[in-house]
């Protein structure tokens, strides 16, 4: 049991990590811009206010770092640098000054470049995709997490132990209507569309997590035993995509040959594979998505054989 600070405790996924956090005995401690709806200690107030986050991470043994402008869409690229990168930085700096040993940053798949077309997005090198493919964001949110990660190591080589998730689109059930909105006019769907609060994502092959996976990957995460100034960087996605065409087939028709198919045994065994490596994850976070929203696709033009 762990006393553990949740940022954007209140938004679309903390309330996930938080309730996951309660179920396992952790004593929670939230902090985001708004209250949030859980029954726990609740500090309002904004993340890049150091004398803020210092009162905010009093008394705690863990954080886990969520709070962001989290897309290109929910604000301006001074916004989202601003909060998304000074907040990690006021976050961390207050962590270590408190003497919290282990953060869980909350990064993206974005890092790797390939999730919003609307920002000069380029192709994969190769598939799967893992820890060993270049950073290659090219838009401002998906810059303001390599540099978040890039923060955390600094605290690394200072001593704190980091776990940074580099989740894909998160799945919300307030999404489900983005989501199937999308699928039936892929090549008109510019989202939102039937009132999400943000448009269906995960690049144009449709990755997607669900919140209940990626919340236990937080916890799994903030338990895992780790010596002072270690790193971890792990890709986290469901089992399969929410594309109507198989991965490969996808990559081919978008890209040619650009992309080499590394290890295709992934894609054989599962073809609606993600194009992250999993079995990082699998290996040393003991992570495997349980969960994935296939079915609510089931029967619409183009998913009718999958
Ligand atoms: N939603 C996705 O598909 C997705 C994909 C990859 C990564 N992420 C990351 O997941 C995290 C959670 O995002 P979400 O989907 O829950 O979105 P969200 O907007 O619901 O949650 C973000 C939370 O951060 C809070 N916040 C924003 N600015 C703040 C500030 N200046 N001070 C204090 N609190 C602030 C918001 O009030 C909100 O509650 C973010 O770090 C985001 O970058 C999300």
């Amino acid at each position: 049991m762990s006393r553990v600070l949740v940022t954007g405790a209140a938004g679309l996924l903390g309330r996930f990590v938080v309730d996951e956090l309660l179920s396992r005995g952790h004593q929670v401690r939230g902090f985001d811009r708004r209250a949030g709806k859980a029954d726990i200690e609740w500090q309002v107030a904004d993340v890049t206010d150091p004398a803020e986050v210092r009162k905010a991470v009093k008394g705690m043994e863990a954080v886990l770092h969520i709070a962001a402008v989290p897309n290109i869409w929910s604000g301006d690229g001074q916004t989202i640098m601003r909060v998304n990168t000074l907040g990690t930085y006021t976050v961390l700096d207050a962590a270590e000054a408190e003497g919290i040993g282990r953060i869980v940053f909350c990064s993206s798949d974005s890092v790797a470049g390939y999730t919003v077309r609307e920002g000069r997005m380029l192709p994969p090198r190769h598939a799967p995709l893992g820890l060993e493919h270049p950073l290659q964001a090219t838009d401002p949110y998906a810059i303001s997490k390599i540099l978040g990660e890039d923060l955390c190591r600094a605290y690394t080589l200072r001593g704190m132990s980091v776990v940074a998730l580099r989740t894909v689109f998160v799945a919300y059930p307030e999404m489900a209507g983005e989501i199937v909105a999308r699928a039936k006019d892929p090549a008109h769907y510019k989202g939102p569309a039937v009132g999400g609060p943000s448009s269906a994502g995960g690049g144009p092959l449709h990755h997607h997590i669900d919140p209940r996976d990626l919340a236990r990957a937080f916890r799994l995460a903030l338990e895992r035993p780790m010596p002072a100034g270690a790193f971890e960087r792990f890709y986290l996605s469901a089992r399969v995509t929410l594309s109507p065409e198989p991965t490969l087939a996808r990559l081919r028709r978008l890209h040619g040959d650009a992309v080499e198919v590394r290890d295709p045994s992934v894609y054989a065994r599962e073809p609606f594979a993600p194009l992250y490596d999993l079995s990082h994850a699998a290996r040393e976070l003991g992570f495997v998505a349980e969960f994935d929203q296939r079915h609510l696709l089931a029967g619409l033009p183009g998913f009718e054989n999958n």
